[in-house]
Parts: C-alpha cells; structure tokens; sequence
C-alpha cells in the first residue's frame, strides 16, 4: 500500500489527520483542517543535515552555564541563582497574578544592574499592552536604565530579526499566546501557534546563547491551549499562584533544568509593585485572633520552606437535607475524608446535619498531609465551642483508621513554630524532640483531641 505523503493537521489542537474531513476527531472543532507536508519526513531529513559531532562528556565546561541575577531575591531562589544564558522559562500563571509584573521588575533591575551584578541588555516584547502601558507601570519600579529596551511587537520573524539587531542578554515575550508566527496555521493562541513561536524562541535562545522568559496564562479548568503543550520544549516552568483578592503570591518551579525544583518563592503584590516577603509565617497569621474557637495554627512544608498557617472552621447546624460542606484553599477530598473520620473514629455524628466550612487564610493554598490533623482539630473545636490553645501549634497526617502519622520536615515545621513564639505542638508519636517548644505526643484523632480540647468526645 501506498503511503500518504500529504497529512491534514488541525489548526487548533494540531491533531494530525491522514484525509481531510470536517470536523477534527481530537478536538471536535469544524473547518480546521489544513493540509500539511509530511512532518516526519521533514524532520528527519533536516536532522541528518546538521546531525553534530559526538564529543566526550569529561570535555565539556560545566561553568559554560552562566547565571545572570535577576536583581529580585526570591526568584533568584527559586532559579537557584538566576537566568542562565541560553535557557528558555515559561512562566505560567492566571491571568492578573502578576507575571507581567515581575518580570518588568526584574527586567528593570536587570537593566539597571548593581554592585556585583553586572548590567544587562533586555528587551520586553510586550504583545498585550503598549509601550505607555508598559512605561506607567514601571514608573514606581525604578530608575529605568538605556539597556531597557521595550517594542510592541506580535510577530515572531520579525522579534527574531530584532533580537539579532538588539542583541540582548534577555528577552522577554508577553505573552507566547498572543505573538505569531505567520507561516504557521491556527489563530494566536492555538496549539499549532504556541507551538510553532515556542519552538522559534527557544532556537533563538539556544543560538544565540540569549536568556528568554515566555510568558504563559492558564486559566482554572486549564482548558487554554498553551503552557501544557510548552513544558517539554523549555528548560524551566516557573507557576506564579495567587488569590488574586489577597497579596499573597508564590512561585514555585515545576520543572528546572538547572537546578532543584525544591524552592519556593514568596511576594506580596502592594500598590508599588511585588514585594519579596522576609517573614511569611508572621504575615499569614497578622489579624489572627489567638483563642477563637475553630482556629489552628499549622506548620506546613510549602515546597522546602516550613510556613505557619491558621486553618479555620465554622460548623452550624442546618435543618437541609444536603448540608452544605465547603472548603476553601484546601483539597476538598481530604476535607470530605476528615470530616467522615469524625464522623466515624471520635462520635460525631451530629455533623451530619451541619453545614462544614473550613479555610486557610490569607490566600495560601495548602495540600500538604501534615495540615490533616490541624483540619480536623479546627472543625471539632469549631463543634464543641472549645478554643484550642492559642499558644498549641498542631502537625500531622490522618490516616482514615483515625491513626495520626508522620510528615516529612517535622523538625523545620517544628523550629519554625518555636521561632515565631509558639509554646506547645500536637504531633505524631515518633516526633524527634525540638528545642524551645513542648510536644504532645499523640497517636491517634481521639487522644489529639483530648489533648488539644480537653473534651475527648464531647461532642454537644
Ligand atoms: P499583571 O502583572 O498585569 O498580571 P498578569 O500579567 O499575570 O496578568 O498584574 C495583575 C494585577 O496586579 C493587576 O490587577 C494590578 C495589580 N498590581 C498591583 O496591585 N500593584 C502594582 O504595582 C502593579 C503593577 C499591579
Ligand atoms: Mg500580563
């Protein structure tokens, strides 16, 4: 049989198709299928060309990977040190986070260079606001340096011809959904688009040994095309998160070439920009009235970062058939389980006719395990009215035989906790002693709740 050489591709998903038909079988849009050259062929023949030589692994210079501080702390922690020359980021994040925002604060700080930071060259593609935009915004970040180069530019033959004139250190391009390439099919923003202008900047990158950030927007069912597609093409995805009705942000990588994924960053979006937080565990518990029933104060582990945060509860009682069970920043699995555990290991079953809100506050969203204990202390003691000791810190995984277990950290949970002037922690048997705070062993939901609320099963 005789093999096809022409291809259909569909312009939104990119979906390949052997014949053309109406409506794309991957992604159900209509009308979107064009005819495509056959793409493997045209791989293969463009890497036998410039197949490179193989050369020993020992002659290579590990230092050829340089780092170029960002000039923001936090992130360069999180970059383990900085860009690095040639590396290509996506930072992906809702839109209104504030990706355009730091970015043009490290972009300025960048420009603008420091004692033993040198200065560098860096050009803002912004392709979703103008150049005025853009200048308004900086106008609180700093003094703005020449080597702040800024074009509104949306099409990427033309922003590589300008790399090449420009010859920056960094390029920044805001956003990858809204340039395009017009050789390739699809509308900006499309997979076969994002794709295409990706694969263009990261050839860019790898070239001319240019440091390029990609911006990238998800939204929350993460239904737009983009980010997903991009993360095996860059070397590093940063997620920059955030309740966009609280100051807190953070960025995290999720995947980095260059260094650990392990690190955490934390901003505060003020009215001059974002702001590096010293102190977060102090931040997340200001305004934090000590003594409130159905309150906890958790030590969490937020990638390798011990943080304190004040989980609460609210349980009324509701004459409804469905009672409403609602839990914000925290994982509503683990919730439904905690709730069923009281149910079932500690006699309260009259939950089941009360509505059950449970919250972290200050805008930090929490799945760690070792905030289970802390969860269902909050919600019993929100059920008896009794307050758990303002000066009681509470860490532990609840396993659904009621047994509390390990987490990993515990020590830098714990000495966070000390730090910050807490007395006493609710922990798991096997805890190691830490200095400056007492613990209370407990090995099950009971005996922490004895501990905790001096009313093991009391329930009202
Ligand atoms: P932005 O960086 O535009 O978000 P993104 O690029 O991720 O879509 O900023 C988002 C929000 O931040 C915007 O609603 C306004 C707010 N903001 C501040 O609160 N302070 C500031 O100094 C700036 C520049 C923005
Ligand atoms: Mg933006």
């Amino acid at each position: 049989m005789q093999r096809t050489r022409v291809r259909y591709r569909c312009g939104d998903c990119g979906a390949l198709a052997p014949k053309w038909v109406g409506c794309c079988a991957e992604c159900g849009a209509w009308g979107t299928l064009v005819e495509a050259p056959d793409a493997i062929g045209a791989v293969r023949a463009n890497a036998a060309a410039s197949a490179g030589a193989a050369v020993p692994l020992r002659s290579i210079d590990p230092g050829a990977a340089t780092r170029a501080s960002t000039g923001i702390a936090e992130l360069d922690r999180v970059l383990g040190g900085g860009l690095v020359a040639g590396s290509v980021t996506l930072l992906g994040g809702e839109p209104g986070v504030g990706k355009s925002t730091l970015l043009l604060q490290a972009a300025v700080a960048m420009a603008a260079g420091d004692v033993g930071r040198p200065a560098r060259r860096v050009l803002l593609v912004a392709a979703e606001e103008s150049p005025e935009q853009v200048r308004m915004r900086a106008e609180r970040l700093g003094e703005l340096a020449d080597d702040l180069l800024v074009v509104a530019e949306c099409s990427v033959p033309n922003l590589l011809a300008l790399a090449d004139t420009v010859a920056p250190d960094l390029v920044v391009i805001d956003s990858i959904q809204t340039v395009h390439d017009p050789d390739a099919t699809g509308v900006p923003g499309s997979v076969t688009q994002v794709r295409d202008c990706a694969s263009a900047f990261v050839r860019l990158a790898k070239e001319r040994g240019i440091a390029v950030v990609l911006v990238g927007h998800v939204t929350k069912d993460g239904a737009l095309a983009g980010p997903r597609v991009l993360e095996h093409m860059v070397d590093t995805v940063l997620s920059f998160e955030g309740d966009r009705h609280h100051a807190l942000r953070t960025l995290r990588a999720v995947k980095h070439r260059f260094g650990a994924t392990g690190e955490l960053g934390i901003f505060a979006m003020t009215g001059t920009g974002l702001h590096e937080v010293a102190d977060a565990s102090a931040m997340l518990l200001t305004d934090r009235r000590p003594g409130a029933a159905g309150s906890v104060v958790v030590p969490v582990m937020e990638a390798s970062r011990p943080l304190l945060v004040e989980v609460q509860a609210l349980v009324a009682p509701t004459p409804a058939a469905m009672p409403r069970r609602q839990a914000q920043a925290i994982d509503n699995g683990r919730f439904a389980m905690t709730v069923a555990l009281l149910q079932r290991r500690c006699g309260a079953s009259e939950l089941v006719s009360c509505d059950i809100f449970a919250n972290i506050v200050g805008g930090m969203r929490c799945a760690d395990p070792g905030a289970d204990l802390g969860l269902a202390l909050a919600i019993a003691s929100a059920w008896t009215d009794v307050p758990v000791p303002p000066q009681t810190v509470v860490v532990g995984e609840v396993g659904l035989g009621g047994e509390v277990r390990s987490v990993p950290g515990l020590e830098r949970r714990l000495s966070e906790a000390a730090r910050i002037g807490f007395l006493q922690a609710i922990v798991p048997e096997s805890a190691p002693d830490i200095d400056g705070i007492e613990l209370v062993r407990v090995g099950d939901l009971p005996a922490a709740m004895g501990a905790a609320l001096a009313a093991p099963l009391e329930f009202r």
